[in-house]
């Protein structure tokens, strides 16, 4: 079992560490029944995932003497709703959950937004612990203490930064995961190797063909390694206020993609080509070498992502929720871009017709 820590230096307190292996839920239980955090534990899990992995999750844990209940909600971003949050918490209520218990998010990023909220808020406040049960939840949203529910006028609008008391990531999860999944944690992956780290970059061009046919033992270096880069980034930056922008890369055309197609694009595919986008403007603005654009377009495919968006998507509409995404942050649509591999900035300046062209060109 690997061992990560991610020490956030300004509050010591909420250090924590992450561990991955194959098979790791005795070594969990054990941990936790070490570590002390709660007198009793709640998973919250999705209607998925519960039926798959639920029984095994609690067996561990109780095997240990632990005290554990288990609560369910209907799965997809539908749920990451304040109505969720309610429900939750009145089961909580219900069950005699106190300022001793602690949650346990067992699940994908839509679970582990939501327990990361309601830990965040029940009762002042209490611990959770992160079970990652996608590709996704395991290289990323488990990591760094982003919480979020979304509302009618947009994603993640109500969040916060609560950090688990621990992450714990078992590649048999993997074994149950729809490709599409392990498709959008893959993206998140190469992402990381583009933004921050080459050698990950030639180990996922080297070994394309077996992390597609999802080596376990491959595939946990690439976890350890991406969560490193993770982890890295979020002891920088913890609150997101500079470096930890650049794990965007991809996802300003990315998300914009994603909802044009009205989701019927993955989030893997559109920040997939979001990437081979952010590389292609790069190049055009004369940050990065086409040598090194061609790299990340050829690699995307190697892996069995894609960089191409179909020709139907409105380029308008993409542009045009592109510029609504700047709201966010005064008159300036943030973009990450490349000076090379390895070498991210954000750049505020890129004007609306290169992007525009760069939209159509991944039509063809
Ligand atoms: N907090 C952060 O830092 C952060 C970062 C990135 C993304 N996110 C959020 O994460 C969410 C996306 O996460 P996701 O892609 O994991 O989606 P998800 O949680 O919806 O999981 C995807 C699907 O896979 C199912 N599933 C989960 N594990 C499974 C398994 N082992 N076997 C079979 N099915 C399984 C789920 O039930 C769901 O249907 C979004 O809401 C996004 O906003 C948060």
């Amino acid at each position: 079992m690997t061992r990560i820590e991610v020490n956030l230096e300004k509050k010591p307190s909420t250090s924590y560490e992450i561990y991955i292996g194959q098979n790791i839920l005795d070594r969990m239980g054990l941990v936790i029944t070490k570590k002390n955090w709660a007198s009793r534990y709640i998973i919250i899990t999705d209607s998925n995932v519960s039926p798959l992995h639920g029984d095994r999750v609690q067996a561990a844990l109780k095997e240990m003497g632990l005290k554990v209940d288990q609560i369910d909600f209907p799965a997809g971003e539908a749920s990451k709703n304040i109505q969720t949050i309610f429900s939750i918490i009145h089961r909580m209520i219900e069950v005699g959950a106190d300022r001793t218990s602690a949650l346990i998010a067992l699940g994908g990023g839509v679970v582990g937004d939501i327990t990361g909220f309601v830990a965040s808020i029940y009762m002042r406040g209490i611990p959770y612990i992160q079970v990652p049960t996608t590709l996704l939840a395991q290289v990323d949203s488990s990591i760094g203490g982003k919480t979020a529910i979304d509302l009618p006028q947009g994603k993640n609008i109500l969040g916060t930064f609560h950090q688990p008391k621990g992450v714990f990531i078992d590649l048999a999860f993997l074994k149950t995961l729809p490709p599409r999944e392990f498709g959008n944690g893959l993206a998140e992956i190469v992402k990381c190797g583009i933004i921050d780290d080459p050698e990950l970059l030639s180990l996922l061009e080297k070994e394309a063909e077996a992390i597609r046919n999802q080596d376990m033992i491959l595939l946990e270096k690439i976890i350890a390694r991406t969560c490193r880069i993770k982890k890295g980034i979020v002891e920088i930056d913890e609150m997101e206020t500079g470096l930890r922008r650049i794990l965007n890369f991809g996802h300003t055309i990315g998300h914009a993609i994603e909802a044009e197609s009205g989701y019927s694009i993955s989030h893997g595919e559109a920040v997939s080509v979001g990437m081979v986008a952010a590389a292609n403007i790069s190049d055009r603005l004369k940050y990065l070498p086409s040598e090194d654009r061609e790299r990340i377009r050829s690699l995307i495919r190697m892996i069995g992502l894609t960089d191409r968006i179909p020709p139907t998507l409105s380029t308008d509409g993409v542009s045009s929720r592109i510029k609504r995404d700047k709201k966010k942050e005064g008159d300036i649509v943030r973009f990450v871009l490349l000076k090379k591999i390895g070498v991210p900035f954000v750049n505020g300046g890129v004007p609306e017709a290169l992007v525009r062209e760069t939209i159509e060109a991944l039509k063809k």
